[in-house]
């Protein structure tokens, strides 16, 4: 069964019989022993290490890496939309969307730039913080809904990037929750696959998809990539694992709420075109090639995120055996101010303690949250060691939220 540290692990008391009975479990689902000092401990544990059994060692494996997040950036395009420019495309004004959304400005990629450059800027800014040379990293996860390559976009990150010994690079569509499915399949892929340094990045160009006719939802978006390295921590042995970066995580979709936003496929119907041969007219494909502008009912995506991600946060901070009152941060996708608003009176999470910068950039889908992060590590208030709760909701529709420490 996978536990809420995404490992495989035996269940707790099976666990307990199989091994020894002087063994616990932390906030977090690892193993710890009771009623000696965490040093103590380690030096014993240190003593008994060469004598371990097959399935302690296995299980130690399991247990004893963690990881932490080092380093951060972002990048944003050149071009800046206000909402007063807006109102000149749309029957709109800069009073009604910013008391909606909160929303001033956003920015959005020119014919020029190129998603795949804003991702790798911000990449090499995560790196240049954590001191990690490209070639040390040895995976590169891009999350995104608007790749510039139907087969993905992350491997031309990782080119140009200079990662010159070919780690993997995929991507991860998981719309505006993106950057949390990144960030936990990171820590996944640390604890338990033997990775040491990997990019999450979070980047999105929704300024392509957007139906600029429709006011409802063209106010909302706008473009930008943010990216965070998470690097192994390789602890002296496992009772250290509670410096572990990710104490817990709360995931979710639901396909039947996909109707109420989507950017589904167009029907082209050119079926006839492609069939010459009349027999194989059923069989063919229809001709799609690109996909519809974002269509949304605003009210159910409002009434979603409101009602999913307190949730979702109280959640993980239960699996991590934290309070509210542990956040020193929350930092929420950017969508709207009153969903950011909302969700912080229902935590009582006051509002100091809330991060928000979409006043300036709008929802930038999966960039929204270490775009955020960047810039609140950058001006110094979030510092290593501070704990954050953050979560993602979106198309999907997916949600989900995590606890971290940063640094
Ligand atoms: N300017 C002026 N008037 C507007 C605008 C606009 N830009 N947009 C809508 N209106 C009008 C409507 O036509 C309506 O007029 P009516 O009463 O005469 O019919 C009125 O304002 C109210 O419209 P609502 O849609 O009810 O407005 P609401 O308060 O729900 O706000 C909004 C709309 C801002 C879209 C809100 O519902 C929202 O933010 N929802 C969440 C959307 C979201 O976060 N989506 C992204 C999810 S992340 C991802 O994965 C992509």
């Amino acid at each position: 069964m996978a536990n809420a540290s995404g490992l495989v692990a035996p269940t707790l008391p099976s666990f307990r019989r199989r091994f020894s009975p002087s063994l616990g479990v932390y906030r977090s689902g690892f193993w710890f022993c009771h009623g000696v000092s965490r040093r103590t401990v380690c030096s014993s544990a240190a003593q008994r290490a060469e004598k371990l059994s097959p399935a302690e060692s296995k299980a130690r494996r399991l247990v004893s890496k963690g990881c932490k997040l080092v380093g951060c950036g972002s990048a944003l395009p050149s071009i800046q939309i206000s909402n007063d420019n807006l109102s000149e495309i749309v029957d709109t004004n800069d009073e009604w969307i910013s008391v909606r959304t909160g929303i001033r400005n956003r920015r959005i990629l020119s014919r020029k730039e190129s998603l795949t450059a804003m991702a790798t800027e911000a990449a090499q800014k995560a790196l240049q913080m954590a001191k990690v040379e490209p070639n040390d990293v040895d995976l590169v996860l891009l999350c995104t809904s608007t790749p510039e390559d139907l087969f993905g976009s992350a491997p031309q990150i990782q080119k140009a990037l200079g990662c010159s010994h070919n780690p993997l690079a995929y991507d991860i569509t998981a719309a505006c929750s993106g950057f949390l499915l990144g960030l936990v399949s990171a820590a996944c892929y640390i604890r338990g696959g033997g990775f040491n340094n990997v990019l999450v990045i979070g980047a999105d160009a929704l300024s392509r998809y957007v139906d600029w006719t429709d006011r409802g939802s063209c106010i909302l978006f706008g473009d930008a990539a943010g990216a965070v390295l998470l690097q192994v921590i390789t602890p002296f042995h496992i009772f250290l694992i509670e410096e572990d970066g990710l104490f817990a995580f709360d995931m979710h979709s639901d396909g039947e709420g996909q109707r109420h936003l989507k950017a589904g496929m167009k029907e082209n119907n050119t079926d006839q075109e492609l069939a010459t041969n009349g027999s194989l007219l059923g069989l063919l494909p229809k001709g799609s090639s690109s996909y519809s502008c974002i269509e949304m009912n605003g009210k159910e995506v409002f009434r979603f995120a409101v009602r999913v991600v307190p949730h979702s946060i109280e959640l993980a901070l239960e699996k991590a055996g934290l309070g509210v009152s542990s956040i020193d941060w929350l930092i929420l996708h950017q969508a709207n101010q009153r969903i950011i608003d909302a969700v912080a009176t229902r935590l009582e999470v006051p509002q100091e303690r809330v991060i928000s910068n979409l006043a300036n950039y709008g929802n930038t889908s999966a960039a929204s949250i270490p775009l955020a992060l960047d810039e609140a590590v950058r001006s110094g208030k979030v510092q290593a060691g501070d704990t954050i709760a953050t979560a993602g909701f979106g198309a999907g529709l997916t949600w989900g939220s995590a606890i971290v420490r940063w640094g």
